[in-house]
Order: C-alpha cells, then sequence, then structure tokens
C-alpha cells in the first residue's frame, strides 16, 4: 500500500487556475476569482498555476499561447498574488501533471466524461471537440490531487469538475490504499458572478461575451467607459439592486461595490433620484480607476519577461517538490517500477 499523503506545513493547502485563453483577463475573472485567491494567500500554503495545457484544447497559434500565458501569470501578480507566498507556475513546467492525468484517464469511466456539462455546452456551442477536451477533467482532477490540495477556490461553473476530481481520488484510494488528499470545493459566492453588459442575464464570459458586453481589465480605459455607459438597463430610471427585475443595474451595483467596497444599499440611497446617466458614470471612474495600477504593473512585469520567466521558473521548482512526491506515490500504488532500479 502506497505511503499516507502528507502535508509538510502546517497551513493547508489550497489551489486554482486559470486558463491563458484570452489577453485579458476580464472583470468577471477579477472580482469572481482572483480578489478570492488573493485574500486566502495568507491562511493557506498556495500553488497558483496557469493551465497552459488545457489551453491547447482550443486551436491556438504557438506564439499566442506563449504570449498569453506570460500575460496571464503576469496577471495574477498584478492583481496582488505574492509571490513569496505562493507558488505561481505553468502547468506544463510540472511534468507531473500529464503524467498523473494518464493514471487517472485508466481509472475514469467514458460515461463521466460523457455527461459533463461543460464538454457538453462547449461542443453546443460549435467548438470542435478534440480528445484533449473531452479528458479536460482528468487533467484538471490530476492539478488538484498532485498537491494535496484540501481546498479548489473556483466558480460555480467548475462544480461539476470538482466532483469528479474527488469522485476520482475516492476510488482511486479505495483501490490502491490511501494515496490522495479529497479536496473541499470552495465555490466562491454566487454574488461575485459578474453579467455581460450587453445580455446581463449571461454571464460574461471570454468565449461567448460580445466585446461591447464585456469589460477587459486591460482594454483602453476609454473604451471601458464607453461600454460601461452603454450597458443594457431597464426603462425604470431607479438605481435598486433586483437581480431578477433589474438585471443590467444590478450588475452595475455588484461591480461598483466590489471595487470601491462600497455597499450596495449605500449607493442605492446615494443614486436615489438621479436616474441613470449619472450612475454609470461613477461605475466607469470606479472601473477605470481600479484597473489603472493594475495596467501599470502588467506593463512593468511584461516588460521585462525574463524576470517574470524566473519568477515562473521558481514557481515550478516549488511545485515539483510537491509533485514529485505525489507522482512516487501514484506509481507506487499502481505498480509501476521505480525508474533505474
Ligand atoms: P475562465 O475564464 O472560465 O477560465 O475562469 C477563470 C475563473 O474566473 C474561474 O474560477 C471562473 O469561475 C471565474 N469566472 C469566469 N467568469 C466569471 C464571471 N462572469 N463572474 C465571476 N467569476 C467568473
Ligand atoms: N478549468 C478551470 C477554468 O476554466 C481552470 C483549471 C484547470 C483549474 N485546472 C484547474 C482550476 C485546477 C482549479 C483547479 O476555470
Amino acid at each position: 500500500m502506497a505511503g499516507m499523503a502528507q502535508t509538510p506545513t502546517s497551513r493547508p493547502r489550497i489551489l486554482s487556475g486559470m486558463q491563458p485563453t484570452s489577453d485579458s483577463l476580464h472583470i468577471g475573472n477579477y472580482i469572481g476569482a482572483l480578489t478570492s485567491w488573493i485574500g486566502l494567500q495568507d491562511d493557506f500554503e498556495p500553488y497558483f498555476f496557469v493551465a497552459d495545457l488545457h489551453a491547447l484544447t482550443v486551436a491556438t497559434d504557438p506564439e499566442v499561447v506563449r504570449r498569453r500565458t506570460r500575460l496571464t501569470a503576469a496577471q495574477y501578480i498584478a492583481a496582488g498574488i505574492d509571490t513569496d507566498r505562493c507558488a505561481v507556475f505553468c502547468q506544463s513546467h510540472v511534468r507531473e501533471h500529464a503524467e498523473v492525468m494518464w493514471v487517472l484517464s485508466c481509472q475514469t469511466a467514458m460515461g463521466e466524461m460523457e455527461r459533463m456539462t461543460q464538454f457538453k455546452d462547449k461542443v453546443a456551442k460549435g467548438q470542435k471537440a478534440n480528445v484533449g477536451l473531452f479528458t479536460y477533467p482528468v487533467l484538471m482532477a490530476g492539478d488538484i490531487l498532485l498537491y494535496d490540495a484540501q481546498r479548489v477556490p473556483v466558480g460555480e461553473d467548475q462544480r461539476q469538475h470538482l466532483e469528479i476530481t474527488r469522485d476520482l481520488a475516492v476510488r482511486f484510494n479505495q483501490r490502491f490504499g490511501e494515496t490522495f488528499v479529497v479536496p473541499e470545493p470552495h465555490i466562491l459566492k454566487q454574488s461575485a458572478k459578474i453579467m455581460d453588459l450587453q445580455e446581463p442575464t449571461a454571464k460574461m464570459s471570454k468565449t461567448s461575451s460580445s466585446p461591447k458586453g464585456m469589460i477587459d481589465i486591460l482594454d483602453d480605459p476609454k473604451r471601458i467607459a464607453k461600454n460601461i455607459r452603454s450597458a443594457v438597463t431597464d426603462g425604470e430610471g431607479e438605481v435598486r439592486y433586483d437581480p431578477e427585475g433589474k438585471p443590467g443595474v444590478s450588475n452595475l451595483l455588484v461591480i461598483h461595490s466590489a471595487l470601491s467596497g462600497t455597499p450596495v444599499d449605500e449607493l442605492e440611497r446615494r443614486f436615489e433620484g438621479q436616474g441613470y446617466g449619472s450612475f454609470k458614470g461613477e461605475v466607469a471612474d470606479v472601473v477605470v480607476d481600479a484597473v489603472a495600477p493594475f495596467r501599470e504593473r502588467i506593463e512593468e512585469l511584461t516588460s521585462d519577461p525574463a524576470e517574470l520567466d524566473r519568477i515562473l521558473a521558481a514557481g515550478a521548482e516549488r511545485a515539483r517538490t510537491v509533485a514529485a512526491a505525489t507522482m512516487d506515490r501514484v506509481r507506487e500504488a499502481v505498480g509501476l517500477l521505480a525508474a533505474g532500479v
């Protein structure tokens, strides 16, 4: 039987990642995911990676993959991820991700993958399905299980992927002995879901939102402001939080509140009787001011790719220590001979 999973520090491990599938994160990724990662770095031992292997499921020019991988890492750091306390790295730099995925694939039933809703949605939206897209959740399970991660902070859309990760960990442990830590989902608050500005009943998404429906945090401030000023609202003219009846206005309230720290009810009082013009103007100012330092820091980081690569190499080094130990347990558990013996 393989040895028990171990946690070398007293802080529980936390792990998350994003795919480098666009040049800029949007305000939903920032408010919904990244800011909560930052809030977790004190109490946990964090591993935050760029899911570059996952991004290969979408056919993209290699030069673009490289650029977006660096940009995504730079955005983690610019948002406030502290690289002294957190391992920030590229998934592909730790080869155990691909390796553990193979072993887990051999424990996964076809039917389990066939019922994954994100796969079905992507195919329904016309994305060409390759085998990588089909087995995407197995790679994600490997990402998590390699680090004995106890918590995985992600949005609601990733819930099913976390469930399959738990199922695979439990099944593996039952079959081969205690090898993996079974992770707890850490689904980020529903209120943090940011909606498309033009279609406020659908979530803001880099794959399905139109350019006018998005707030890309690296976008030109003028265009950000313009998109906010032309956000779809309603004919009532009252600034009130009511996600069912007034999704557009409610979304703008959530964005303002998340970035300014002002409670929604205080904003409602402040804009009473003022109509949407001045409200939208202030939301635009709040967003533009919030992203300005962020843009500067990104420019600094991306103007020195060698330094960024050094940070990623150091992060991978830390990650590899943990991943290699887990992979040794996995190899032994399933009966693979130790190399070189
Ligand atoms: P993705 O852009 O789909 O790779 O997502 C990266 C992270 O951002 C995940 O944790 C998502 O759950 C989160 N996320 C994506 N879109 C939104 C949104 N519109 N509002 C809040 N969080 C989001
Ligand atoms: N699938 C996640 C997303 O699209 C990205 C991801 C890949 C991830 N591997 C992970 C998130 C492991 C958390 C843990 O957002």
